[in-house]
């Protein structure tokens, strides 16, 4: 390992994946180096020459077989393997040499800056197809305007791929017990099963296996904290190349180690992803190494297209949708790609994060965008812009984006887990939540759908949140605040009215200068309608009560602090994303204080990106602005909280 900074650690965490630096309101469109840009007007040579090639593979004969032949190993059904021939007869697949055509990646004729949006600006019902774009052109049709790989070059380049050399063909499992409860055969499509334990090793292998071999030589370098890391130095290790993975400083000791057993060579620099990445494309540069994209990349793009091939010969049934975790949208531009043009009937439904929805934000608004703030919790997806080839394919082929929270993340964690015994990462599940959410919100009965469960890298320490969270992600517990007249017999009084429901957490804390007490707990709901009653017997009987059950900042820190209710005047409250490395509290302390008093400060280690904190500060109302201006210089993210309700609640 190279370190270029020191590395011991302030606390445990990981590290998001986020393409650009952001400053200001608009930022350059700048996230694809210059090598990659020759990387892909050199593949879209290659691409064509694969399909030449393709024709002697097994799986491409298949276009030569005769129509009547009931099933072949495409699993393309042969009256749609028809259609395909005679489009790619018509585009020339095979016999046309394209490489004298301009190879303009859309980056070089698309030089408007991104727009920062919040992810708060495109909010709704979890389960709710939302994002559906206005298709830009036929999905079966094979122009393609921005000078990257056509349609059916995507298809005939994922069948020809050559990721089976590191990868496995993932079971597709049918999921009794999450299907007897939803009503709906859902197939998990085991991806956390693959070598690295996430799909990523295909994109990576896809693209590295296909360098001439003269550059494979000059070696490679990808910046990633993740799941990416591991996928490219797999591929290095069966290439026998050079690698080299620039990793932010705060990367997991657990992390960068299972990179560096691969044979591959760590360098931590930089407090964060974007200068991680930095440092690798400049280093690309200076010694003609090639650069490995996360996702935004034709060759990555096709390696991950080859599980919607597996997808469609594992099931030749009917089949409602295919549901996919979304990060810059390498995985689910693939799997569209090869699926629209066989099983153009079968839905390819990207799932988000609510509050890491840079694709659903980016389709809606018909143009990609860049969020100001991603949650990292599901760290493989928290991406602040899609790829720009990824988001092109995704306008065409994508028939919508379903959100979800973190604790539906956690409850399909859990449900995999009672379902296989495997323990998922937030990422890996996110395709199983959305899938539920989708089949409840539509009422779906009697279809199959297909949720790809792409990683099992999860950090451990994050397992307590999940546990912590995942009933009440599955409806089975609610987090409520009661106001008791602080007398003789109320406690007794309340305990009654909750009655038969049992009670999973209980905090209280005598507040002398009140006639109110406030109670707050959380009750195992296994029906909703007895939480109903329960709240309408406690309403009845005068004991105002609030559901906070969706409150992120009363589960992740107020809960902890009951007790703390202060009523300081000129408190103000803010959550602070701190990058977790030493040093990092210091020149917080350094930024405000000693002038002002810090009244609250609470941090749980929960495995997350970056070090969530809480702090309350007392500052003089014409101090205000200048605090302001002190968090901004931090370049620290984060969030006015005073106007939160549980905040005014229980602390206020
Ligand atoms: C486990 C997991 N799931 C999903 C994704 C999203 O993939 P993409 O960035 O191609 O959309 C990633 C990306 O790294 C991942 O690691």
């Amino acid at each position: 390992m190279e370190t270029l900074s020191p590395c011991s650690r302030l606390f445990s965490s990981s590290s998001s994946a986020s393409p650009s630096s952001f400053n200001g309101d608009f930022v350059p469109n700048n996230n694809i180096h210059p090598n990659t840009f020759s990387a892909w007007s050199h593949r879209r040579h290659r691409v064509i020459t694969t399909i030449r090639v393709s024709a002697a593979t097994p799986e491409s004969r298949a276009f030569q077989h005769d129509t009547n032949v009931p099933s072949n190993p495409t699993g393309i059904p042969n009256r749609r393997l028809e259609e395909i021939r005679a489009v790619a007869d018509g585009v020339g697949i095979g016999f046309v040499d394209k490489t004298s055509e301009s190879a303009t990646p859309t980056s070089c004729r698309d030089p408007l800056p991104l727009l920062k949006v919040s992810s708060e600006s495109l909010q709704y019902e979890s389960g709710y197809l939302g994002a559906i774009s206005d298709k830009t052109s036929d999905p079966h049709s094979d122009t393609n305007g921005n000078g990257g790989p056509t349609n059916v070059s995507y298809l005939t380049s994922i069948l020809s791929s050559k990721v089976y050399e590191v990868a496995i063909e993932s079971p597709l499992q049918y999921a009794p017990k999450i299907s007897q409860r939803s009503g709906v055969r859902i197939l998990l499509k085991r991806e956390d099963l693959q070598p690295v334990f996430s799909f990523k090793l295909r994109g990576a292998y896809n693209m590295m296996a296909k360098l001439p071999k003269e550059q494979l030589e000059k070696g490679v370098i990808c910046s990633s904290a993740g799941n990416h890391a591991q996928g490219v130095a797999l591929a290095a290790e069966r290439l026998k190349c050079n690698a080299v993975i620039v990793m932010p400083v705060t990367t997991p000791e657990i992390k960068w180690k299972s990179v560096e057993r691969l044979g591959a060579t760590v360098v931590l620099i930089g407090d964060s992803y974007d200068e991680a990445q930095t440092y690798a494309k400049r280093r690309s540069e200076e010694e003609g190494r090639i650069f490995i994209p996360p996702f935004d990349h034709p060759d990555v793009i096709i390696g991950q297209g080859t599980i919607g091939m597996e997808i469609v010969h594992q099931n030749p049934g009917p089949l409602h949708a295919v549901f996919v975790p979304v990060g810059g949208g390498g995985l689910i531009a693939g799997i569209a790609a090869y699926m629209k043009q066989v099983r153009p009937e079968v839905r390819i439904i990207g799932v988000e994060p609510a509050d890491a929805n840079a694709m659903a934000l980016s389709l809606y608004r018909g143009q990609r965008v860049m969020l100001d703030q991603v949650g990292g919790f599901a760290d493989g997806v928290a991406v602040k812009v899609v790829g720009e080839e990824t988001f092109r394919l995704c306008r065409e082929l994508v028939d919508g984006i379903v959100l979800v929270s973190r604790d539906a993340i956690c409850a399909s964690i859990k449900d995999m887990f009672e379902e296989k015994r495997s323990i998922l990462e937030p990422a890996g599940a996110l395709a199983l939540a959305g899938a539920n959410a989708y089949c409840k919100y539509y009422g779906l009965k009697d279809e199959t759908v297909v949720a790809i469960t792409s990683g099992a890298n999860m950090n451990f320490e994050r397992l307590r949140l999940v546990t912590q969270l995942a009933d009440v992600g599955a409806k089975r517990e609610a987090v409520l605040a009661t106001f008791l007249q602080e007398e003789h017999g109320s406690f007794k009084n309340f305990c009654q009215l909750v009655g038969p429901i049992n009670i999973t957490e209980f905090k209280y804390r005598y507040d002398i200068g009140k006639d109110k007490a406030l109670v707050l707990y959380s009750v195992g709901v296994h029906k909703a309608e007895e939480l109903i009653a329960m709240k309408g017997r406690l309403e009845s009987s005068g004991l105002r009560t609030l559901d906070l059950t969706d409150n992120d900042l009363a589960k992740d820190h107020l809960r902890h602090l009951m007790g703390g209710r202060s009523n300081l005047e000129n408190e103000l409250l803010y959550r602070f994303v701190f990058p977790e490395r030493p040093g990092a509290l210091m020149k917080f302390l350094d930024a405000f204080s000693p002038r002002w008093n810090i009244s609250l400060f609470h941090y749980r280690a929960q495995g997350d990106t970056g070090a969530n904190v809480l702090v309350g500060i007392q500052v003089p109302k014409e101090d205000e602005e200048e605090f302001i201006g002190q968090a901004k210089t931090l370049r620290y993210e984060y969030k006015d909280e005073r106007k939160n309700k549980a905040y005014r609640l229980l602390m206020h």
